[in-house]
């Protein structure tokens, strides 16, 4: 009876001395993966029981172990140096997510945590473009069904352009988002689209291409020659078409003009003849018209001019014709 008291005394002083030892701390996996929890303590145990969420589902005894459903299992990697088992959860669900609890009697239980998440998926909606050179455009992905918040982030040709800050919605127990990406399209590109939750070792990609165009230069330059070389054959012809009727125009007018240059001519001469002869008069007062112009004068003018011609030979009345005759 001592002895047993003693023994049990001695498990006791061990157990308080014992550790356990529960590893990974802290676990992030993809819903329907397999989650491995290793726990070990000092060699002399036998009894380990698991506890998932404070249940209690793996119950190993030193000669069997026993699990409460047939995703858990146990595997024996006991050493002589180690009393160490292995608590494995097959195709994780998310209500597995929490507290994973080691216990040996005798000994202060150690827990983990197990967080599940959710892959969802990512496109990038539009797919493949083509595009001139120096056209504003945009990318949108769309990133739908991830546990917890994804991390949106886009690349282009390999280069992180852009993280999109978390605007994701709930739909029921998963999130979605939308990130857009603005670009002005210079060169032929590979754009990615990555969306990573922490469970994932690296992003899941949506790749598209944008293939630039260059400017249709050529073709521009060509289209602007023509429309060039149009307007101005148009200009050409309006002009060589103006400048005909302006010339004819002119022409008649000029024909018009010199039949009234003659007719003026020959009025002017009508005209100036009797200034001359006045002015003749004048200049040289001893002159004397010789009758002749008069009686010209005479059959064509007023005879109130006619009577004004005699007084041609009136000297000092030289003036008076003068101004007789600008009134005419
Ligand atoms: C658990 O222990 C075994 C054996 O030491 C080792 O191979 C395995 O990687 C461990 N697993 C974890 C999750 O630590
Ligand atoms: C676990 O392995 C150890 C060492 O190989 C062995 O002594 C022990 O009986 C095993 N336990 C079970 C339950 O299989
Ligand atoms: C986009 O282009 C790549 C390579 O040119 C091709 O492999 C891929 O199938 C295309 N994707 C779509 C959605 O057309
Ligand atoms: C992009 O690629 C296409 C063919 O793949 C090519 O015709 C075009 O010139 C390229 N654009 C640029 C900007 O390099
Ligand atoms: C998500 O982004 C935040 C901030 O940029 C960063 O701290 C975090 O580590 C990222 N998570 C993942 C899974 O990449």
């Amino acid at each position: 009876m001592a002895v047993f008291r003693l023994a049990l005394f001695l498990l006791f002083i061990g157990g308080a001395a014992a550790q356990l030892q529960i590893e990974p701390q802290n676990v992030a996996l993809l819903r329907g993966s397999q989650a491995q929890f290793n726990c070990s303590t000092a060699p002399d145990r036998s009894i380990m029981t698991w506890l998932l969420k404070g249940v209690m589902v793996v119950t190993i005894l030193p000669n069997n172990w026993t699990a409460s459903n047939p995703r858990f299992s146990a595997t024996n990697y006991t050493t002589p140096g180690s009393y160490k088992w292995q608590f494995i959860i097959d195709n994780v669900e998310r209500d597995d997510a929490g507290q994973v609890t080691c216990q040996v009697l005798g000994v202060p239980a150690q827990a983990s945590s197990l967080s599940v998440q959710e892959r969802g998926s990512v496109t990038i909606t539009g797919g493949n473009q083509t595009v001139t050179q120096g056209v504003q455009m945009e990318f949108q992905c769309q990133a739908v069904g991830w546990y917890p918040e994804p991390n949106v982030s886009w690349s282009v040709n390999g280069v992180v352009e852009k993280y999109c800050t978390n605007s994701s919605v709930a739909q029921g127990n998963v999130f979605s988002t939308n990130c857009t990406l603005a670009v002005t399209a210079a060169r032929n590109s590979s754009v990615q689209c990555l969306v990573k939750v922490p469970a994932m070792s690296s992003p899941d990609s949506s790749t598209v291409f944008l293939t630039v165009a260059p400017k249709a230069a050529t073709r521009d330059q060509t289209i602007l020659i023509a429309v060039t070389v149009a307007f101005s054959a148009a200009a050409l012809l309006f002009l060589i078409i103006f400048g005909i009727i302006f010339f004819c125009k002119r022409r008649k007018k000029e024909k018009s003009g010199y039949q009234e240059e003659l007719r003026r001519a020959r009025v002017q001469s009508q005209h100036r003849t009797p200034v001359t002869t006045d002015a003749r008069g004048r200049d040289n007062r001893g002159y004397v018209t010789d009758g002749q112009y008069g009686a010209v004068w005479h059959t064509n003018y007023s005879p109130k001019q006619q009577t004004s011609y005699p007084r041609h030979d009136d000297f000092d009345d030289g003036y008076r014709n003068h101004r007789h005759m600008t009134m005419v």
